[in-house]
């Protein structure tokens, strides 16, 4: 394990938008320059963390496990319907308004190498429904979403559960299906989700209950389907969606060109991919632009499968992540484009 990378990528959080965020990450830098807390150590050397691809995704986990030490008992309260949810809800908030330095690197410390050791491998599963709402929102503006003579049926590929749903009903999309296609099993993993998902600061001002009411939004025609995005089962496939989404799941794949094929595959004729990620350049070549390498820009990258052998690059979309900031993303430039790509499998 690169000590000085993880060093470099604690330091970036350091400066993150969000203070709690930031204090985490110096509770960590503190801890792990030390080497005083074994269980980072433990984790870093662990057999499962082969599964993360970058340093970030490492540091994430680090971040979450600090985040489920503090949260955890009020997630299963919350998932077990506890009669004393609200009175631990409270209490928590309360907590969240008094964290510090000092507070956070009381937890860091007080972390077991067996508690850290079962979170090691987990997959980083951040469920930002702002950012569902931010990108959705417009982009059923710059697509016209809202228009369309018939309901759409949308493929959310890399998603755990229907908050892509709530968010597009809530920006006026009308939807026959919406299939949320996910290799976790949501409610196994809830509270984790919660837990990657959820910021210190929407605890403390409430916020986070819209997330918890969209990850469980369970209207008619939603599909929650357990599968691989790069290997689509039949029964999605049958759908011939007109509309598949994959938002921030692209860059936890391991073969991204096969799930771009897969998408082809999926979506019916004169339908739309759209894929928003941590695109890493302006490559022409599409391949190359779905490589999962980390890079500061959010882009949404839009095409159109005209026929069954040829897409049409319509748009790229350059976005300003501002999800903490009330939802709403804000559009730093489009760049339109009448790209043609043979499609080749
Ligand atoms: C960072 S989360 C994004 C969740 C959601 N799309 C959002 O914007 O909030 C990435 C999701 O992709 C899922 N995922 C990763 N690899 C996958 C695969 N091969 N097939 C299906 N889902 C996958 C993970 O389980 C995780 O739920």
């Amino acid at each position: 394990m690169d000590r000085k990378r993880i060093t470099e990528e604690l330091k970036r959080r350091a400066e993150h938008d969000d203070a709690d965020v930031r204090v985490i990450a110096q509770a960590l830098i503190k801890s792990f320059n030390k080497k005083s807390d074994n269980w980072i150590e433990e984790v870093l050397k662990s057999e499962k963390m082969t599964i993360y691809k970058s340093t970030l995704e490492i540091v994430l986990l680090l971040e979450k496990i600090v985040l489920w030490n503090f949260l955890e008992e009020l997630w299963t309260s919350f998932i077990n319907n506890d009669k004393d949810f609200l009175k631990k809800l409270e209490k928590t908030r309360k907590k969240c308004k008094e964290m510090n330095f000092e507070g956070w690197l009381n937890i860091v410390k007080n972390i077991s190498t067996q508690e850290a050791l079962s979170l090691a491998g987990k997959p980083i599963q951040t469920h930002r429904v702002n950012r569902y709402y931010g990108i959705m929102r417009k982009l059923s503006i710059i697509l016209d979403l809202k228009s369309g003579l018939k309901p759409l049926i949308l493929l959310d590929a890399g998603s755990p559960s229907a908050a892509g749903l709530y968010a597009a009903k809530e920006s006026g999309v009308r939807v026959k299906t919406w299939i949320a296609l996910d290799k976790q099993e949501t409610k196994e993993n809830i509270a984790w989700i919660f837990t990657c998902s959820v910021r210190i600061g929407e605890i403390s001002d409430g916020s986070f209950f819209k997330l918890l009411r969209s990850m469980q939004c369970e209207e008619k025609g939603t599909k929650i389907v357990r599968g691989d995005m790069e290997n689509i089962p039949r029964s999605v496939l049958r759908l011939k969606p007109d509309i598949y989404i994959a938002q921030f799941s692209f860059y936890q794949l391991n073969y991204p060109q096969k799930a771009f094929r897969e998408a082809v595959k999926a979506v019916r004729r004169q339908g739309y991919i759209i894929i928003t990620d941590y695109i890493y350049n302006n490559d022409k070549n599409i391949f190359k632009i779905l490589s999962p390498r980390r890079s500061t820009g959010i882009k949404s990258l839009v095409w159109k499968k005209v026929s069954d052998k040829w897409l049409m690059m319509i748009g790229t979309i350059n976005w300003k992540d501002t999800d903490l900031k009330g939802g709403d993303f804000e559009e730093l430039n489009r760049r339109q484009k009448v790209d043609r790509i043979k499609i080749t499998t």
